[in-house]
């Protein structure tokens, strides 16, 4: 793909994030997420890409835009396939709590997993976890190796999980086991992209969360060298045979950074809507909004936070 459009794609988020950022902590998630993907829908056709949305805001009879399958960008330029979350964490904003983005993940034309709206079990470190950490592993195991790993104590390891009651046994282990234990309500990319970051404060990111969500945290993860692993969990026979129609025929199949993301050239962006560890939300001011967003590339690994003042006029 070329470089120019990992920038280019910074407006997108920075579009959805502005947008739906107005309706920070007035309750209405649903209308948070209508403004994020009108935000987005709109900025998206004026970059110069012929892109498919694979992962988006649902199928085509449920979603009137970004819906899978739509054909968005300005219809010139590289055949690349898209996974949008428009506002990943919508009860975030409606309650106006810290950690909602606007995110997306670019790859070239049949790169990313098709990730159907299921569950997903995940494992994610940074680079050290490579080779190390094991989806089938138990949790003391993966702590003790990465702790080896990164040449710490057990007890200096944060792991973030999302605070839900199937993850419960896990949360007791783990405190048993001396490591910190971060829940979060909701959100669950913008940690994994943390556990990737050195310095971030997160070492691990574990649990289950959304499929379409693990695929965009996967083109970060491959972006920044680090470890994910990762199994969709079918809950009925609809989603099993969804499964297999994907061509994935073991339900216990593990997986990995490549198989949700192919090949060498990912780009990650994400805008922060309400303010989080790694980004700052959407700030309004008399006549000017301020965004903070990050942008990634795997091809050079470069990883940039872009922070970026807009005109806004007083009806907006
Ligand atoms: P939204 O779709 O409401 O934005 O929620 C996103 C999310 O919190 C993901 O980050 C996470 O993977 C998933 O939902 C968790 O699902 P559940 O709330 O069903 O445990």
């Amino acid at each position: 793909m070329e470089r120019e459009l990992a920038l280019e794609f910074v407006r997108v988020t920075e579009a959805a994030a502005i947008a739906s950022g107005h309706l920070i902590g007035r309750g209405d998630k649903n209308g948070a997420d209508q403004l994020a993907v009108d935000g987005m829908r709109s900025m998206l056709d004026t970059v110069h890409i012929r892109g498919t949305v694979v992962i988006g805001e649902g199928e085509m009879d449920e979603a009137p835009m970004l819906y899978i399958g739509e054909k968005v960008g300005a219809g010139d330029g590289d055949a690349v396939d898209i996974a949008v979350d428009p506002l990943e964490g919508t009860n975030l904003v409606a309650k106006g709590t810290a950690g909602a983005i606007a995110v997306m993940a670019v790859a070239p034309e049949g790169h990313l997993l098709h990730a159907p709206d299921m569950y997903m079990e995940k494992i994610v470190t940074g680079a050290a976890g490579v080779g190390i950490v094991h989806l089938d592993a138990s949790i003391e195991e993966n702590l003790r190796a990465l702790a080896h790993a990164t040449g710490r104590d057990v007890r200096e390891l944060t792991v973030v999980m999302l605070d839900r009651e199937r993850h419960e046994e896990t949360i007791v282990r783990i405190r048993a086991l001396g490591s910190r234990v971060k829940l979060i309500s909701d959100g669950d990319v913008s940690p994994a992209v943390a556990a990737c970051l050195p310095g971030s404060g997160v070492d691990m990111l574990i649990g289950s969360g959304g499929a379409p969500e693990g695929v965009i945290a996967a083109a970060a993860v491959k972006c920044l060298g680090g470890e994910m692993q990762a199994r969709l969990i079918p809950e009925d026979d609809t989603q099993l045979e969804r499964l297999h129609s994907m061509g994935v025929r073991d339900a216990q199949h593990i997986l990995t950074v490549d198989d949700l993301v192919k090949g060498d050239d990912a780009v990650y962006v994400a805008t922060g809507i309400t303010g989080g560890d790694l980004l700052k939300g959407v700030q309004y001011g008399p006549g000017v909004c301020t965004t903070h967003s990050i942008v990634m590339r795997s091809l050079s690994g470069t990883v940039r936070y872009v922070t970026a003042q807009h005109r806004i006029s007083a009806k907006s």
